[in-house]
C-alpha cells in the first residue's frame, strides 16, 4: 500500500530516499514526504520534515530550492486508509523528537488516541499513524534508547504496521518495525537501508534481509541488529536478490495482475483488520450505523466488475440478512429517472471511485433525497466524496487494468455489510454470526491455499486456451462468479467468453456446445449442487467440455468433468471469495500463452470517467 525508503550513512539522503519513493510510486501517490536529520550551524541535528499531499512531483517542487541535508531520513508515498489526503495527513508524522512513517492499518488507534488525549496530547492530522510517534516519544523520555522506545510503544499497538522511526534524540540509528506488512533491510558498504519494497533500494544494494512479523531492526552506519519484540536477539544472513529492476516492481511476478491475485488472501485480511469481533457477534462498519428498521428500500449499483460484487451482494444481504435489495447498472440506473427518494439507501460499489456512471448515479440518488453510501478502494476519490457515508476496502492500488484484489475485497465489504444489517434486523442470531465471523477469518488462509492450484491452472490453459468461445457457469452467488469468469477471460485474453446462470443453458446457449466449447461451471458443495449436474449433464450429452471448480472432497464431479480444479469447503456466502480465484488465474494463464499485454489490455481503461 503505502511506500516507505529510509537511508542512514555517509551520502546525502534526499537524492536517495526521492529516487526510492519514485520507483514505489505505483504503491501509493496520494501524498509524500521526507523526514531527514539535518544539522543546524552549530552541527546540531534536528529533524526537518518536507511533506504536502498530491504526487511525488509536488514534493520534488517543495524540495527545489532548499532539499534537506543529512545523512540519516526516510520517505514515504501515502496510499490512504485513516484520513483523507492532504498536506496534514502525508507522513512523516513528527511529535517531540520522534518522526515516523508507516505502512499499515492500527486496529486500536482510536481507543489509543482517546486515551493520549486524555493525558494530555494534541494531534494535528486524522491519522492512525500519528499516535505511534506520540507513544515512541512518550517511551523516549521514559529512557532505555529509542529501539527500547519502539519495542515499548508496539507492545500498546494491535494491527497491520511497517514502520521506520527516527529520532534527533537518537541521531546514530533509525529503527524499522514489521506486523503483517512488508519491510526490507538493505546491507551496504557503511551504509544500510530500510524499505517496504525492494525496487527502492535495489540501485544501492542487492544484499537484503527481510523483515518477519513481530521483528525490530536497529540501523546504523556499521550495522543491522534485529530483534523480537520481546528483544531477544535474532540473527539473519542478507541474501543476494538477482531480480532486475523490472521484476522488483512485480515483486518477481510476470505481470501486476499476477501479483495482485496473489496479494487477495493478505488484502481481504486488511478489509477485515478491526471489523469483526467474534465475541460481539458483530461487523464494525468504521463507524456507520445502518438500522434496516428505518430502511425503505436499498439499491446497489456499480458498473463492470464491481456490478458482479453487488450482485453477489444482493444474495449476501437477502440470505444473511433477509432485507430485499435491488441491483442495477449504474449506467442504466442514471438515465431511468429511479424511483428512488428519503428513506432509501442506495449504496454503489467502485474500485477507482472514479467511475464516471457510478458517481453520475450516486448524485442522481442524493439529489432525489436518498441516503448514499458507498464501497470503495481509493480513499477521498470522487464517489466516496459525493457519499454521505464509504466503506473502504484497503485493498491498496490495483495496477491491473483487470480487477482482482478490488473485486474480493468488495465482496468481504458485502459480507461485512450483510453481517452488520443481519445483526440489526434480527434476521442473524448471536450464535450464527459468530460462526460465520470465524468462517470468514479463514478465508484469507483458504484463498492462499487455492493459489497452490496455479501450476494445474496453467497446464489447464495451455489445453483449451486456443478455443474461440468459453462458457462460464454457475447458481445463486456463484453466477455472479461465472459472469465475473468471462468477463475476465474477455478483457485480457481477447476470447469470447459469456456467463450464464446454469439453469439458464437450456433456453439457449445449449445451441452452442459442441466439442470445442469448453463450459467452466462453478459448482462447490451446497445450495443447487444437484441442479448444476444436471446442467453439466446436459453439456456433457453434446460433448462439451467441462472444467469445474468444485469442493475438496467432491467424489462425483470427476465422473463428468474433463478437468477439476478443488477449492477448500466454505460456507455457501463465502464460496465466491473462494470460486472467483481460480477463475482469475485461468483468464491470466490463457492471456499469458497467448501473449497479450494482459496490465495493458487493448481499448480499456483502469478508470471509466467518460459516460
Ligand atoms: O473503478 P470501478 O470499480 O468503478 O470500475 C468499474 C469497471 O470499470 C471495472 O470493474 C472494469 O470492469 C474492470 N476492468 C474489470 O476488470
Amino acid at each position: 500500500m503505502c511506500g516507505i525508503v529510509g537511508y542512514i550513512g555517509d551520502r546525502e539522503c534526499t537524492p536517495i530516499l526521492i529516487e526510492g519513493l519514485r520507483r514505489l510510486e505505483y504503491r501509493g501517490y496520494d501524498s509524500a514526504g521526507v523526514a531527514v536529520l539535518e544539522p543546524d550551524s552549530a552541527g546540531t541535528l534536528a529533524t526537518r520534515v518536507v511533506r504536502c499531499r498530491g504526487k511525488l512531483g509536488n514534493l520534488e517542487k517543495l524540495l527545489r530550492d532548499s532539499p534537506p541535508t543529512g545523512r540519516v531520513g526516510m520517505g514515504h508515498t501515502r496510499w490512504a486508509t485513516h484520513g483523507r489526503p492532504s498536506d496534514e495527513n502525508a507522513h512523516p508524522h513528527k511529535h517531540g523528537s520522534v518522526s515516523v512513517v508507516h505502512n499499515g492499518i492500527i486496529e486500536n488507534y482510536l481507543a489509543l488516541r482517546a486515551s493520549l488525549s486524555a493525558r494530555g496530547h494534541k494531534f494535528t492530522s486524522e491519522t492512525d499513524t500519528e499516535i505511534i510517534a506520540h507513544l515512541v516519544d512518550d517511551e523516549l523520555k521514559a529512557g532505555g534508547g529509542l529501539r527500547e522506545a519502539v519495542r515499548r510503544a508496539l507492545a500498546q499497538v494491535q494491527g497491520a504496521y511497517a514502520i521506520v522511526v527516527l529520532s534527533d534524540a537518537a541521531p546514530g540509528s533509525i529503527i524499522a518495525a514489521k506486523n503483517a506488512s512488508p519491510l526490507v533491510l538493505g546491507v551496504g558498504e557503511g551504509e544500510n537501508f530500510v524499505a517496504s519494497d525492494v525496487p527502492a533500494i535495489l540501485a544501492h544494494t542487492r544484499q537484503m534481509m527481510f523483515l518477519e512479523e513481530g521483528e525490530i531492526a536497529e540501523l546504523t552506519r556499521g550495522g543491522i541488529a534485529i530483534c523480537d519484540l520481546a528483544g531477544k536477539a535474532i540473527q539473519r544472513i542478507p541474501r543476494t536478490i538477482q531480480w532486475s529492476s523490472v521484476m522488483a516492481e512485480k515483486a518477481g511476478y510476470k505481470h501486476f495482475m499476477l501479483k495482485e491475485i496473489h496479494e487477495q488472501d493478505r488484502a481481504v485480511t486488511d478489509t477485515l483488520r478491526g471489523r469483526v469481533s467474534i465475541e460481539k457477534a458483530d461487523a464494525l462498519l468504521d463507524g456507520i450505523e445502518l438500522a434496516p428498521s428505518e430502511m425503505k428500500k436499498l439499491t446497489l449499483i456499480a458498473c463492470g466488475t464491481s456490478w458482479h460484487a453487488a450482485l453477489v451482494g444482493k444474495f449476501l444481504i437477502e440470505q444473511i440478512a433477509r432485507i430485499p435489495v435491488e441491483v442495477d447498472l449504474a449506467s442504466e440506473y442514471r438515465y431511468r429517472d429511479p424511483i428512488i427518494g428519503p428513506g432509501d439507501l442506495l449504496l454503489a460499489i467502485s474500485q477507482s471511485g472514479e467511475t464516471a456512471d457510478t458517481l453520475a448515479a450516486v448524485k442522481e440518488a442524493r439529489g432525489k433525497g436518498a441516503t448514499v453510501m458507498c464501497i470503495a478502494n481509493v480513499v477521498d476519490s470522487s464517489i466516496p466524496r459525493a457519499c454521505h457515508h464509504a466503506l473502504y476496502t484497503h485493498a491498496g492500488p490495483e495496477i491491473g487494468v483487470a480487477s482482482t484484489k478490488a473485486f474480493t475485497t468488495q465482496l468481504a465489504a458485502l459480507v461485512l455489510l450483510a453481517i452488520h444489517l443481519g445483526r440489526r434486523s434480527g434476521a442473524l442470531d448471536e450464535a450464527r454470526a459468530a460462526t460465520l465471523i470465524r468462517e470468514f477469518m479463514a478465508i484469507p488462509q483458504k484463498m492462499a491455499d487455492v493459489f497452490g492450484h496455479s501450476p494445474q491452472i496453467q497446464v489447464i490453459a495451455r489445453r483449451y486456451g486456443k478455443a474461440r468461445d468459453f462458457l462460464f457457469l454457475g447458481r445463486g452467488n456463484n453466477y455472479p462468479i461465472a459472469l465475473e469468469g468471462a468477463l475476465k477471460l474477455k478483457e485480457i485474453s481477447y476470447i469470447h467468453a459469456e456467463g450464464y446462470a446454469a439453469g439458464e443453458m437450456k433456453h439457449g446457449p445449449i445451441a452452442l456446445i459442441d466439442e470445442h466449447m469448453p463450459v467452466v461451471v462453478v459448482c462447490p458443495k451446497g445450495p443447487g449442487y444437484e441442479k448444476v449436474m444436471s446442467n453439466l449433464a446436459e453439456v456433457k450429452a453434446r460433448d462439451g467440455k467441462i472444467i469445474a471448480i468444485a469442493t475438496r472432497g467432491d467424489s462425483d464431479i470427476g465422473a463428468i468433468a474433463d478437468e477439476v480444479i478443488l477449492i477448500p469447503d466454505a460456507p455457501a456466502p463465502l464460496l465466491p471469495l473462494l470460486t472467483v480465484l481460480p477463475l482469475q488465474l485461468l483468464a491470466y494463464h490463457i492471456a499469458d500463452f497467448k501473449g497479450t499485454d494482459i496490465d495493458q489490455p487493448r481499448n480499456l481503461a483502469k478508470s471509466v470517467t467518460v459516460e
